[in-house]
């Protein structure tokens, strides 16, 4: 219903002079979100906090896994053949697919982003506390995956090819960095909101489970919905006609290399739900915590 819509396309025009006041709101929205910085740590204190809170307060599937091995094996690479796995160990093996290459993009970026000591601008410490709060959701994915009982996962690089690809990236210069940053942060938001749906359904029978990682999500999807309107941002008149003509490419690229989103979601609908995302969709507990663009709001 148009005349209900509260918010704009994310690729609604915005002129230099709103980017930079909306600069300025995300900085005091972003330190109040996550608290305080800690560097050595690549944490944030509020996320830290909450996460402790999910640690100490465990839940675990009323049936175990019936083949934990099944994980083990095609975590990292694909051995059987996927329609030979159940739907839970390929949500699994999927979540921790992505959440790698989160993590080994991350990786690359924060050895090159200068710290918040020689933070320049206000995009630069936009910038480090981003990329502390990606860090935070590797360890919340990982989260994820202990109260399914898998504690034995292990974070591992990508081949040689592909963790160079990640760590040249961010050397790159911005006008080929922002558009690609965008359409991935965008990416991630579609695909939390697929796997919402996934878990709803292979977790019927286990509420409790189904209801904690729904909690463990939503501390992601909130960030990343800021993300999202943060790192478009960044972004002029021409860089955002890239970045839809970027959508569809990236995301057929990226889910390619993880057979099991594939199997389980429909990434053609993913496609289209990224272009015309307009935050309406987005339940309000999660708007409420989160950050949107002052020209995304009708
Ligand atoms: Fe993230
Ligand atoms: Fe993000």
């Amino acid at each position: 219903m148009m005349a209900s819509a509260k918010y704009l396309s994310v690729f609604a025009p915005a002129t230099l002079q709103q980017r930079k006041e909306n600069f300025d709101s995300y900085w005091i929205f972003t330190q109040n979100h996550g608290g305080e910085l800690f560097e050595d740590d690549k944490d944030l204190a509020k996320k830290r906090d909450r996460l402790k809170h999910f640690q100490d307060n465990p839940v675990r599937l009323r049936k175990p896994l019936a083949n934990p091995d099944a994980f083990y094996r095609n975590y990292i690479d694909m051995q059987d053949d996927p329609k030979s796995l159940d739907r839970m160990t390929m949500m699994l093996t999927g979540i921790y697919k992505f959440a790698r290459h989160e993590w080994v993009g991350i990786k690359g970026a924060w050895d090159v982003a200068p710290d918040m000591a020689s933070a320049k601008t206000l995009e630069d410490k936009i910038s480090r506390v981003h990329l502390a709060e990606e860090f935070c959701h590797v360890r919340l994915f990982d989260e994820m995956l202990r109260t399914c009982g898998l504690d034995k996962v292990e974070w591992v690089p990508l081949g040689p090819i592909k963790e160079k690809i990640y760590q040249q990236f961010p050397r790159l210069p911005n006008f080929l960095i922002f558009a690609p940053a965008f359409v991935t942060e965008l990416m991630g938001v579609t695909f939390y909101l697929h796997l919402y749906k996934l878990i709803n359904e292979v977790l019927m029978d286990e509420p409790e489970v189904r209801d904690r990682l729904i909690e463990l999500l939503d501390e992601i999807t909130i960030d990343e919905v800021a993300h999202v309107g943060q790192r478009r941002n960044f972004i002029g008149p021409i860089g955002i006609k890239v970045s839809k003509w970027l959508v569809k490419p990236f995301y057929t690229m990226f889910f390619k290399d993880i057979p099991e989103v594939g199997q389980l979601l429909n990434v053609e609908q993913m496609i289209k739900d990224g272009l015309a995302f307009d935050f309406n969709e987005l339940p309000v507990h999660m708007i409420e915590r989160s950050w949107i663009p002052s020209y995304c709001k009708a």
